[in-house]
């Protein structure tokens, strides 16, 4: 195949060049992650540079070959995808086996070893993909479906200069490509590619391990009622998610979603259930790990991040309280903030105007009225979570008691339902929280000697004693101002 002699003619130029200083591959030519931390021409004698150098010109031989293997994956030539594989294998393992001068210095040789490291890891990744496409049937296991669209891919978009392209570092978590479906044979990760800015190995590895949200602890049925909202979020994120292939054309789903209305009811918890329910790769954004653990970096960050979710899509980024880094913008805003929220919106674009991508952001906030209007008109679909009314409270209040060792009677329930109006879904919690102390409280010396079983049910008079202590905590005047702005321009 002309792959394979592309590749042998490579490998035989930089195997044979390797002993030219001159002819080694220019690491700043690269945006390899595994380059951080390699010392440039001069910085150590020759002789020291010449491994790295060499371990360098191997890696990225190696990715060349791992993103060739994974582009026909996702083109549906797996006996393509193999010998790529193949390929990238032989050239780790020469890798590996590159003999290390024992005169070298130590910080050489930590480099050395990290390398190694790295090289010892690709294999086991590119081992582990071979090991599962030898089970498949030439081919008919990777959707054609997606195939043909992808050659229109990436055509017109703000990344469409990804033109290098990154593997497994960028896949920590999963196998790669990753295969995230049964039903939908080929729900997988793209490797990411670079916009051209180039990225920065740190910053994903932050992405990785402090915003990608992998144990999302709120289920679906942990929410109480809401059950329009799910609706549209079962219908915009995790069906499409789980079935990719039958959300395309006219049913591909909205991009932007913004969950909005006062606060304690809900919207956190629900994109946490999204996050568990569905399989997409969820980002979990806060205005602070934008602002303050990365000072400086945030505009760079969010490049990144959207790298990272297309790499890793099907994927929902979710942007909590997101009026804080996406507000209006005012005359005395600082040049950080604005650069932010330009890089936002420009990557933004970038993944809806890419037919392919599936990577949806969801924003949640108790303030939609001080949202800037071009991050607003991209979260098209805005959804309302307003404050429980009667039912939803009924609903809540029994949802709160279920699987208690206590509960009420339904004639109880009922009347406290209906004598928390105004509460919120927090404000409910707090109360139900409050009055389960009531009679733990009465116990004095005894707390210490008691059974479990036998301290006494709730009473409605403790919910009562509890109202008392816990109070509505948001104003009337305060939360109509949101439905104002609901009227005007929430989805509902
Ligand atoms: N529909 C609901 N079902 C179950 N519990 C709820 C519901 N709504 C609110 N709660 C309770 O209220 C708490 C706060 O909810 P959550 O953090 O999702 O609110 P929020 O709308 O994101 O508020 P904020 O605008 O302040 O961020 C939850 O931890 C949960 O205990
Ligand atoms: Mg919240």
């Amino acid at each position: 195949m002309s792959f394979l002699k592309g590749l042998i003619d490579s490998l035989g130029s930089v195997f044979s060049e390797s002993s030219s200083s001159s002819s080694y591959p220019n690491p700043t030519a690269s945006n390899s992650p595994a380059m951080d931390g390699v010392a440039g021409p001069g910085a150590a004698s020759v002789t020291n540079e010449r491994v790295a150098y060499k371990l360098k010109g191997y890696f990225d031989l190696a990715k060349e070959e791992i993103a060739k293997a994974v582009r026909a994956e996702e083109w549906g030539l797996v006996e393509d995808a193999v010998a790529h594989y193949n390929s990238a294998q032989r050239i780790l393992a020469e890798a590996s086996s590159t003999p290390v001068p024992s005169f070298i210095s130590a910080s050489e040789r930590e480099k050395v070893k990290s390398y190694r490291q790295k090289i010892s890891k690709w294999q086991g990744q590119v081992s582990d993909r071979l090991q599962v496409l030898s089970r498949r049937p030439g081919g008919t296991s990777i959707s054609k479906t997606v195939a043909p669209a992808r050659t229109t891919a990436a055509t017109s978009t703000t990344l469409n200069s990804r033109n290098h392209v990154i593997p497994k570092t960028l896949h920590p978590s999963t196998s790669m490509p990753a295969t995230r479906s049964q039903t939908n044979n080929i729900v997988r990760s793209k490797p990411v590619q670079d916009s051209g800015a180039g990225y920065d190995e740190k910053l994903v590895e932050m992405i990785n391990s402090a915003i990608v949200d992998r144990s999302p602890s709120v289920k679906w049925e942990d929410v109480a009622g809401l059950e329009k909202v799910k609706k549209t979020l079962m219908e915009m994120v995790i069906l499409p998610t789980k079935r990719r292939d039958l959300f395309t054309g006219l049913r591909r789903p909205a991009r932007g979603l913004l969950l909005f209305g006062p606060p304690g009811n809900g919207k956190t918890m629900l994109a946490k259930a999204v996050a568990s329910e569905s399989e997409a790769t969820f980002f979990n954004v806060s205005a602070s790990s934008l602002t303050s653990k990365w000072v400086g970096e945030a505009e760079k960050l969010v490049r990144t991040l959207f790298m990272v979710a297309i790499s890793r899509q099907p994927s929902v980024i979710f942007m909590d309280e997101i009026d804080s880094i996406m507000s209006t913008r005012q005359a005395n805003e600082n040049d950080a903030s604005r650069r932010l929220k330009s890089e936002f919106l420009i990557q933004f674009d970038g993944v809806t105007s890419n037919p392919n991508d599936l990577v949806i952001v969801i924003g949640a906030t108790n303030k939609p009225q001080e949202l800037d209007d071009a991050v607003l008109r991209r979260l098209v679909k805005r959804v309302y979570i307003p404050l429980p009314d009667l039912p939803a409270r009924r609903l809540l209040l029994s949802h709160k008691l279920k699987g208690q060792a206590f509960s009420l009677p339904s004639g109880d329930l009922e009347r406290l339902a209906r004598d928390t109006e105004g509460y919120s879904g927090s404000d409910l919690q707090a109360l139900c929280e409050e009055a389960a102390m009531m009679p733990i409280r009465e116990l004095g010396e005894n707390i210490l000697t008691i059974k479990a079983n036998q301290v006494r049910p709730l009473r409605i008079e403790d919910f009562q004693k509890a109202m008392t202590v816990i109070r509505p905590s948001l104003s009337k005047s305060k939360w109509e101002e949101v439905e104002q702005w609901n009227e005007e321009f929430g989805s509902n």
